[in-house]
């Protein structure tokens, strides 16, 4: 039995009912039952994960900023440093990877991981393109059975995203017709910056940019502040997918967890002038769903930066919810933001009779701690991540196809089984994007 075998029988077993060689009991924080893990990007968002990487062996640290190592290895001082995840990934003994990169390198060292047969947690998003998601999840899903994934939209443990769950299934709102997320958060820029001066000392421009096209170094990319400097930098075509990566993937989250959507048949959008540059701020897209198993056909519409979904009454301001989920059924409304929920019956048969609350040991089962739940499922492959790269890398390819379409400006059709617009050639360019030489999202 290698070692990963081990720690997987270890965890199956359970504490106390697998004997050790060493006599010692398989509990969860046994040293040998621990995981040895790659942290890539150690600053900034990667500080959120410390604590739950404490408890397991922290073997590697990657950044491409030199000045972040010192801080980290206090933390994890049995670990390994490396400037480029390629080298990192390639480290003898690694089981998993936590990956708090700038989002134009998520497919790619999630992609490196999986055909490094290592567990994955990738900070949202999982890709800027179709055509990163599709592979991802590709990848993923032929290794399913042993491999845990977990895309970084840690909000989804809130027990509210449970509740709106139950409402919408359960028949709250009647049958659902139409989903609605939005987010107002607006942050402009006019084009990439023009150079300005150099990287400091330690700092690896080059391998920041990594497979994105060249641009010329600008501090202003790097002047936020710890897990916010994403925003200095994520609204750029080449390095983002501006609100969709940012709070777009958390919020969608709490629709699609309530939807049971896969890939839409269509997309259409619109929004502010297009900047080659620039994401839109301003922008709204609508998707065709098929029907599925408990449900009819759905339409699920996304809005950002201003742009926003009709309130159904007056009296209810949705701008008061920056970021917010709406459910519309045959008999009402169901609203939402992260942690609250408000139902809203209409029609003359809304009385509600028709809706039994479900019992409270019948209740969707809480999730616990988003980090633990992918750590579990690291040591037991067979137990499932709320936000794997299947249920992840659906929502993030329907919304990047919506970009797609803002882009051509037309409505799109799409067929999700071969990832191709098939009624729009030139939206087909967009699916993918052009990557530096010497960079493969298949290493
Ligand atoms: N889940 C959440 O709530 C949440 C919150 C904030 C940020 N994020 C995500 O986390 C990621 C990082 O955001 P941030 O604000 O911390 O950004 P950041 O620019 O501060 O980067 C984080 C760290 O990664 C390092 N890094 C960047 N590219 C790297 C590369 N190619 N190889 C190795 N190290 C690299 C940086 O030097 C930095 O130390 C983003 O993708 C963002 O979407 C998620």
């Amino acid at each position: 039995m290698n070692r990963r075998e081990f720690i997987s029988t270890a965890a199956v077993a359970g504490a106390g009912l697998l004997i050790l060689p060493s006599g010692m009991r398989a509990g969860e924080n046994a040293p040998s039952n621990k995981l040895n893990i790659a942290l890539i990007g150690v600053w900034g968002r990667g500080l959120a994960h410390y604590d739950s990487l404490a408890a397991e062996n922290v073997v590697a640290l990657c950044d491409v900023n030199e000045k972040r190592f010192p801080d980290a290895l206090k933390k994890f001082p049995n670990a390994k440093t490396y400037v480029d995840w390629r080298k990192c990934l390639d480290q003898k003994g690694l089981d998993a990877v936590v990956c708090c990169t700038a989002d134009h390198t998520h497919a790619f060292v999630s992609n490196w991981a999986l055909n490094r047969d290592l567990h994955v947690y990738q900070e949202k998003p999982l890709a800027i393109s179709v055509d990163e998601a599709r592979i991802v999840r590709a990848n993923w899903m032929k290794k399913k059975a042993k491999l845990a994934t977990q895309v970084g939209m840690q909000r989804h443990a809130i027990p509210n995203f449970n509740r709106v769950r139950e409402l919408v299934r359960d028949g709250a709102i009647g049958d659902l017709t139409a989903a609605f997320a939005w987010g107002d958060r607006q942050i402009r820029r006019p084009g990439y910056p023009p150079a300005e001066g150099q990287p400091p000392e330690g700092f690896h421009y080059d391998l920041w940019l990594g497979p994105s096209p060249d641009h010329p170094y600008n501090p202003s990319y790097f002047s936020g502040g710890a897990g916010m400097n994403c925003l200095s930098w994520n609204m750029y075509w080449d390095f983002g997918a501006g609100q969709i990566g940012d709070m777009g993937s958390h919020t969608m989250d709490l629709l699609w967890n309530a939807v049971d959507a896969t890939l839409p048949t269509s997309a259409e959008a619109k929004g502010e002038k297009f900047n080659p540059d620039v994401t839109p701020v301003e922008c709204e897209s609508h998707f065709d769903h098929p029907a599925n198993d408990w449900r009819g056909p759905i339409r699920v519409s996304w809005y950002q930066g201003g742009a926003m979904p009709a309130s159904p009454k007056p009296y209810i301001d949705l701008k008061k919810i920056g970021h917010g989920a709406m459910f519309k059924g045959t008999k009402g409304h169901l609203i939402a933001d992260f942690d609250s929920r408000v139902l809203l019956p209409f029609g003359t048969d809304a009385d509600l009779t028709y809706y039994k609350p479900r019992a409270k040991d019948a209740t969707l089962p809480a999730i616990g701690h988003f980090q633990k739940q992918w750590l579990d499922a690291c040591k037991n492959p067979s137990l499932k991540t709320a936000c794997d790269f299947e249920y992840s890398g659906n929502m993030i390819e329907q919304l990047l196809l919506g970009l797609v379409a803002y882009r051509v400006g037309k409505k799109l059709e799409y067929n999700g089984a071969t990832g191709k617009v098939t009624n729009c050639p030139e939206a087909n360019e967009f699916l993918a994007r052009k990557y530096r030489a010497g960079w493969t999202i298949n290493g």
